[in-house]
């Protein structure tokens, strides 16, 4: 009798599929998606579909549309860029689907959760650090992330208003990167082909493929090399932690992916218990 409550019981379980749409693939979004998979294993009535829109914002869109086509019952979103995939999410909302934006942000208040680490306060604590690192002197060169991005804004408002602070410290020049390392290479290497009489102290790129394009640039071109600082601090081979280890970049900045975290909160959402509508993810800084 009792087997047979048990079988009727798992039957009728109800099994949550969650879309999980990445605006990027890239090192860190492997790591957050494994531990949304490593979530998902202590769930059995979860069910991961993933979609990479590779920094597109048409393809995002249209991957969002098609997850909520395949019929999903909540979505986990890091858009690419503040305002452009806000059509798409709201249509997802509209159609009463709960979503997580996570550690990007969007420009519609159409969302059940948010949950991603203080971009400001990073930008903020890597100006105060460049600044002491150089003893409050210095000449120094930021790469952005992509335009419309919320951590290329916000981190870039922080870290301005922290070296504002420091009167010998001069940016020389912002330049435009996307988070990719070819691109803060190639933008950075139109710049030095420019400007080869600049002496520059240190290169703030906003994610740590960022600095290292920035680095390659720098060696190719000769001459004495910056510090180089970071963002993202991730472990691993290829990780951040490892090229401040090896004095390839002084410093970087753990930018925390937490996707265990990120799907407890979706399966609180999903099963109507008590959730934070913010949640802020700590970080720390790597030298
Ligand atoms: C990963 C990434 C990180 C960066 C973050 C900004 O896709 O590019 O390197 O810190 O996104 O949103």
């Amino acid at each position: 009798m009792s087997l047979v409550l048990l079988a009727s019981c798992s039957q009728d379980e109800k099994k949550y599929r969650i879309g999980v749409s990445q605006c990027s693939d890239d090192i860190w979004r492997d790591k957050q998606n494994s531990e949304l998979k490593i979530g998902a294993y202590f769930h059995d009535n979860v069910e991961l579909r993933f979609a990479a829109a590779y920094d597109s914002d048409e393809r995002q869109i249209q991957q969002i549309d098609s997850l909520v086509e395949t019929g999903i019952d909540l979505l986990i979103v890091a858009p690419n860029q503040v305002s452009t995939i806000s059509p798409a999410i709201d249509r997802a909302y509209d159609k009463g689907i709960p979503v997580i934006v996570f550690e990007r942000k969007t420009n519609t208040k159409k969302y059940t959760a948010y949950m991603g680490a203080d971009n400001y306060e990073m930008g903020h604590l890597m100006g105060d650090y460049v600044a002491t690192r150089l003893n409050q002197r210095g000449r120094i060169i930021e790469v952005m992330g992509l335009k419309g991005s919320s951590p290329a804004i916000e981190r870039h408002n922080g870290f301005r208003e922290a070296i504002a602070q420091y009167p010998g410290i001069q940016v020389i020049a912002t330049l435009q990167g996307d988070w990719t390392e070819p691109t803060a290479y190639n933008t950075v290497k139109q710049w030095l082909d420019k400007n080869k009489e600049e002496k520059i102290d240190l290169v703030f790129g906003m994610n740590d493929r960022t600095a290292m394009g920035a680095r390659k640039a720098f060696v190719e071109a000769g001459g004495a090399l910056p510090l180089f600082c970071g963002i993202d601090g991730l472990p691993g081979e290829n990780g951040g932690i490892r090229l401040v280890q090896d004095s390839l970049l002084d410093a970087s900045y753990v930018y925390p992916t937490h996707g265990d975290q990120l799907l407890q909160l979706a399966v609180d959402i999903l099963e109507g218990k008590p959730y934070n509508k913010e949640t802020k993810l700590m970080s720390v800084l790597v030298t």
